[in-house]
């Protein structure tokens, strides 16, 4: 397992909980020095774990684990036939693609673990928008400067605030039960038929525009027309405009992440309102968004302004929790390509082979 090398990366792949059950399986574990400590998970951790540590561990792994793919100059240490298990998203440039496939490497992509009931325990995908939505919800929290919960004091009642939270997959899910724990009053928004059930469940009130849901291919959202986008930022306008924390998730498998909100809408929010895009990375749902950025907006009709937070790479905001979830889904994967104590992936299982990016010189996705 190796130190992640990607600048901002603080997760790490495997967690010292989870060497035991590798071994278990047969396998040597042998862990990069330093591996853990931006996740403050120590290389003496890993040891009493079972694991060896060393500055290189690369020349003779047979299976190399990551969060971030693994950048050119790691790659080209490893031997033919070496297979990498890390996320590996959408749009990895094709040189990437085509040096892993002549290099003979065989390469899993963590996003592509199929969402059928089988992989749940493997989708890195859901546990990773879990910490998303988790991490987003306390963001909004600690930089609203004011009361989630309402407050009945003998100095009177403060009024509990009021989060929206747009798109209700696993993160807006997640975000919208945190900041129901916390005591705000809060709505949430989708466009999936089914994600109306389940906002009502986490206590929160769904959002209704009238329009036709847009229900795409595997339980997905489709993509907006512009016609419908506009229709519908022109509808959510209002509930945007009343909510002191507004936190978007909206996303489209292989798109761009739909524009939800405008600057305008922003701006009609009050002064000291917070706006949380944790679609930044992805092209926003917010206007003006952009990854790893604060910007303060000024507001249309008032002095002040409000507080837009641009996501980026948040799950690695919490990277003990979220490298945790992370190793378990990535040791699950691995338990499945596990046979006769080797490592020996079925190709025919539909997990592996919709997890494949490269194997035996061929590309299987792009
Ligand atoms: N193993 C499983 O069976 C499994 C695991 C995880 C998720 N799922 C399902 O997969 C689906 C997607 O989950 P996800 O969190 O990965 O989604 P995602 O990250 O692709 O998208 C986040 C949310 O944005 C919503 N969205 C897209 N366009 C929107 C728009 N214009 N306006 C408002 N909202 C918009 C989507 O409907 C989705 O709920 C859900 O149905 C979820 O329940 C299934």
């Amino acid at each position: 397992m190796t130190r992640e090398s990607v600048p901002g990366e603080a997760r790490v792949a495997l967690v010292p909980e989870l060497v035991g059950k590798l071994r278990a399986a047969g396998y040597e574990v042998v862990v990069q020095t330093g591996a853990g400590a931006r996740a403050l998970i120590s290389d003496e951790a890993y040891r009493s774990a079972g694991a060896s540590v060393t500055v290189n561990p690369l020349e003779d792994a047979v299976l190399v684990l990551s969060v971030q793919p693994l950048e050119r100059e790691i790659r080209e240490v490893l031997r033919p036939g070496t297979t990498t298990l890390s996320f590996f998203p959408h749009g990895r440039s094709s040189a990437e693609t085509e040096a892993r496939r002549t290099g003979k490497l065989t390469t899993f992509g963590m996003e592509y673990v199929p969402r059928i009931s089988r992989a749940q325990s493997m989708d890195a995908l859901s546990s990773q928008a879990l910490v998303a939505g988790y991490r987003g919800a306390i963001v909004a929290a600690s930089r609203l400067r004011q009361f989630l919960p309402l407050n009945m004091t003998a100095a009177g009642t403060v009024p509990p605030a009021q989060v929206l939270v747009l798109g209700a997959g696993v993160a807006g899910l997640q975000a919208i039960a945190t900041c129901k724990r916390l005591g705000a009053v809060v709505k949430g928004y989708d466009v999936r038929v089914a994600a109306a059930e389940e906002i009502r469940s986490m206590g929160a009130v769904a959002i209704d525009l009238g329009l036709p849901s847009l229900e795409g291919a595997g339980g997905y959202a489709r993509e907006m027309t512009e016609e419908r986008a506009v229709l519908q930022r022109t509808l959510l306008a209002p509930h945007v405009a009343a909510a002191d924390a507004l936190i978007t998730t909206a996303a489209v498998p292989g798109r761009q992440a739909p524009l939800l909100v405008t600057a305008d809408m922003v701006a009609a929010m009050k002064p000291g309102s917070v706006v949380i895009d944790l679609a930044a990375e992805s092209g926003g749902n917010v206007e003006g968004a952009t990854p790893g950025n604060v910007a303060q907006i000024a507001c249309a009709s008032d002095t002040g302004s409000v507080l837009l937070w641009g996501g980026a790479n948040v799950p690695s905001q919490m990277p003990a929790p979220a490298s945790r979830l992370y190793a378990s889904n990535v040791v699950n994967v691995i338990m499945l390509m596990t046979r006769d104590d080797a490592f020996q992936p079925d190709f025919d299982d539909e997990i592996v082979s919709g997890m494949c990016v490269t194997h035996a010189g061929k590309v299987l996705r792009q």
